[in-house]
């Protein structure tokens, strides 16, 4: 892959692709933020995407897309049932993974739902590296309950270790003692391990993991939806894999697990979703839950133009010129950060950059969403849209106290093949203004808190009027019209 060689420049990543089509952005001034932020609830999912400058909320169905994948959307063959848009579909998904069976859904939490309403009972456990949010609220909406056994060293926020998202395979043996093996639904692993910051699972632990699952008679899951950039830190970080092809990787991968699925809104840079499952019997016990939640077997809930995108999508993620993308603007980004003082999550995995909100605003106690407020103080500073992923975003104890979380982390994402370098140094140098101010942030509490998933719609208020006191001295640095 290029890392692109400079002879009198200090060398930058490179886009490996140029710009065809373009969407305006404005920069709203600073005391209209302000404003903004207050009709928004201090929760940036509440804001009007025209009032954002630099939008990192998320990579989730906000990829760019290729001139192929638009191009193929052309060809969608629209049916409501057996359309070639799915034989397609599922060929190409069957000749990266090995497995041929496959349920459409419309994105990756609908593969989440089916797979947990047909395989968890109340009381069951599911064993995962780490949960992502809207895998452990299926879990426990069947009265499951999830435990996260990643080792030690993945919570450690600065960390030189290549695979953070590996699963702790005494702490897996010790959970099977415990629960015992046929109280455990599945065992869930997730590529690209989101809440810990975009951190990878080496091949050699997936291995090990699925082996001693199936030594005790465990069905193995892979939550696929990040796996293009584990793929990348697979195949440049993981030394017995350095000569594989990502061809050969990413079927070495799908051979390990009974249950592959993924959300098209990340893998295939698509929006849409699909559960592989290798076990004919298991796969037609499953299958009535498509048509009864999703739509049609053979369309699932989306549009059979994004699928046709996909399929191309798929086929661009096997190119390391695409997917090295996004972890060397990731990398360029948490290292700018860390050499100028930020504390960031260190090494820089996929999916985004993420900064440790809980090293940073030590002044604000953790029941006042530390990264919360970072996250509304950064769009105050700049219009640049990021994501809390600490304890807001977890959901209370049953005795209504607040389950503190393990991480407390602002998530800078980058959308694939988005953002040019020139946006992302203006990130930095916001970071790094607020990373300098941090003294000017307050914390946040909740005027309206939803029992589940609180973060994608409650609305909070500030503590005291420190985003006022920000915006001015932000006003006094750059001038009020930015
Ligand atoms: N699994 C992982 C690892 C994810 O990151 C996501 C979504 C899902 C499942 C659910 O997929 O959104 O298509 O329903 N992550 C998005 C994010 C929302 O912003 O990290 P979905």
């Amino acid at each position: 892959m290029p890392e692109i060689k400079f002879y009198a420049r200090p060398a930058v990543p490179i886009e490996m692709h140029k710009v065809k089509i373009v969407q305006k952005l404005s920069l709203l001034p600073a005391r209209e933020r302000l404003k903004s932020m207050y009709e928004a609830g201090f929760n940036t999912f509440r804001l009007h995407n025209s009032d954002i400058f630099m939008d990192m909320l998320t990579d989730s169905g906000v990829n760019a897309m290729s001139d192929n994948m638009q191009s193929a959307m052309l060809r969608a063959d629209d049916a409501y049932a057996g359309s070639e848009t799915f034989y397609r579909m599922q060929k190409k998904l069957e000749e990266l993974f090995g497995i041929s069976n496959l349920l459409p859904a419309h994105q990756g939490r609908a593969c989440e739902h089916i797979i947990a309403e047909h395989l968890v009972k109340n009381g069951n456990c599911v064993i995962m590296n780490y949960h992502f949010t809207t895998s452990k609220a299926h879990v426990t909406r069947l009265g499951g309950h999830v435990e996260e056994l990643v080792r030690d060293e993945g919570l450690i926020p600065k960390s030189q270790n290549p695979f953070k998202g590996n699963i702790d395979l005494d702490k897996v043996r010790a959970c099977v003692e415990k629960e015992g093996a046929e109280n455990i639904a599945y065992m869930r692993m997730e590529a690209g391990t989101n809440l810990i910051g975009g951190q990878p699972v080496s091949y050699e632990n997936m291995k090990a993991a699925t082996e001693l699952a199936k030594s005790y008679g465990i069905l193995t899951v892979l939550d696929a939806s990040l796996l293009q950039d584990n793929l990348y830190f697979i195949k440049t970080r993981e030394e017995s894999m350095k000569d594989k092809s990502l061809r050969e990787i990413i079927r070495m991968i799908g051979d390990l697990y009974d249950i592959v699925y993924f959300s098209g809104r990340k893998f295939g840079f698509g929006r849409g979703g699909g559960i592989l499952i290798r076990d004919e019997k298991l796969f037609h016990d499953m299958e009535d839950l498509i048509p009864m939640f999703e739509g049609f077997l053979t369309y699932g809930g989306m549009s059979v133009k994004e699928m046709e995108a996909m399929i191309v999508g798929f086929e661009e993620t096997m190119d390391l010129d695409v997917i090295s993308q996004s972890p060397q603007f990731i990398r360029h980004a948490v290292n700018t950060l860390d050499e100028m003082g930020v504390p960031v999550i260190t090494p820089a995995g996929g999916l985004g950059a993420h900064i440790n909100a809980r090293e940073i605003l030590t002044h604000i106690p953790a029941e006042e969403y530390p990264a919360g407020a970072f996250v509304a103080a950064l769009y105050l500073c700049g219009g640049i849209r990021s994501m809390e992923r600490g304890t807001m975003s977890e959901e209370r104890n049953l005795d209504g106290s607040e389950h503190i979380s393990s991480v407390e982390m602002v998530r800078l994402a980058f959308p694939r093949r988005v953002f040019t370098l020139s946006q992302i140094e203006f990130v930095i140098d916001r970071v790094k203004w607020l990373y300098d101010h941090r003294h000017l942030v307050g914390g946040l509490r909740f005027t309206h808190e939803p029992k589940t998933m609180r973060f994608f719609t409650g609305k909070l208020e500030p503590t005291s009027d420190w985003p006022e006191k920000l915006v001015e001295a932000y006003v006094a640095d750059f001038g009020d019209d930015q």
